[in-house]
């Protein structure tokens, strides 16, 4: 097939980013949080391609949350201070980490974290604090003592992180702030036991909040979706699935996207001027029907796992079927 030349054209469902909303999105944070202010995090796009846009606006440091995104990214030529937020404890994947020649870190939580990471050779790590999100992380008053145990054990230790993955996504700001700080608190508590110079926290719905993280760790920011739009936050819509619609009546039509190019997990998508009804495996179903054969632009609600289940992005000049397509560039950090 040639390469489509208008949004129109492409075979969907597939991928689409309005070149100027990403651009937008990538200039105010890269003047909100310049340099080493910002440590993007690559989960939210899993694409090198847009990872060297985000180089270009001048952050040299990056987060992943998979082994495969780390080793991608330093394959690319990313060879700088790259920290895998996650933890890990399968030592193949953490010796091929290890052995890379680039300045990679972990999140460690436990000592089961620190022998894993000890025994493949890891060198450099933060410690993963739990500042409230019931996922990974230690208790605050454990850092000092972890740190110190892989400290022992040869692992540089740099510093802290923590992910209020519980607040970034609450609408009102005043909540959101008030919430973000109880987190900091119980980060500061922690760095203040491990010491080092790096304090990692922080998203997009939070990137603007707290004063005490050294570099924020934000991803949804480049591309967005019609969770974070619900926020106060200044990014623009910049992802969008490109469908077709394959049946319609006078009451519903049907697009040829659904569960399995959508991420879900946040609920339905949005079509501009329509309500959707629901999504199944390959379809999305909304009223205020559009004849078969219709192009439409459907906004998805969180854009991770959307992004996961993709190639390739298709860059375009707007965001409707009649703007010009001007690129195509792989999502090729997908896997673990
Ligand atoms: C560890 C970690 N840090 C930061 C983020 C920031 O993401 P976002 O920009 O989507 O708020 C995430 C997202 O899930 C995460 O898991």
């Amino acid at each position: 097939m040639n390469a489509p030349r208008r949004v129109g054209d492409i075979q969907t469902p597939a991928l689409v980013i309005d070149a100027a909303a990403l651009e937008h999105n990538l200039t105010t944070m890269a003047n909100a949080r310049p340099g080493g202010r910002l440590r993007p995090h690559v989960k939210a796009h899993k694409s090198t391609a847009l990872a060297r846009l985000q180089l270009a606006h001048g952050h040299r440091s990056f987060c992943a949350a998979t082994p495969r995104e780390i080793l991608g990214l330093a394959a690319a030529g990313f060879t700088e201070d790259l920290l895998l937020a996650n933890e890990c404890i399968d030592p193949q994947r953490l010796r091929a980490l290890a052995q890379l020649d680039t300045d990679v870190m972990i999140a460690l939580d436990s000592e089961a974290t620190i022998d894993a990471a000890s025994a493949a050779g890891i060198r450099a790590a933060l410690i993963d604090v739990n500042v409230g999100l019931p996922r990974c992380g230690c208790d605050p008053n454990n850092a000092g003592r972890l740190a110190d145990v892989a400290r022992d054990r040869g692992i540089a230790i740099r510093g802290v992180m923590g992910y209020e993955g519980h607040v970034v996504g609450v609408a009102d700001r005043t909540t959101r702030s008030e919430q973000c700080r109880n987190s900091m608190e119980l980060l500061a508590q922690a760095h203040a036991l491990v010491g080092g110079e790096i304090i990692s926290a922080g998203g997009t719905g939070t990137f603007d909040i707290s004063a005490l993280p050294t570099e924020i760790q934000a991803g949804s920011y480049a591309l967005m979706d019609s969770t974070y739009a619900q926020l106060d936050t200044p990014f623009r819509q910049a992802l969008f699935v490109a469908t077709t619609v394959v049946s319609s009546n006078s009451k519903f039509a049907v697009a040829d996207c659904g569960l399995k190019s959508l991420g879900m997990d946040h609920g339905n998508p949005e079509i501009a001027n329509k309500t959707v009804w629901f999504c199944s495996d390959e379809h999305t179903t909304f009223s205020r029907p559009e004849p078969v054969g219709t192009r439409l632009l459907v906004t998805p609600a969180h854009v991770d796992p959307t992004a996961a289940y993709h190639e390739l992005y298709y860059i375009a000049e707007g965001a409707n079927p009649d703007a010009a397509v001007i690129d195509e560039i792989a999502i090729d950090l997908r896997g673990w």
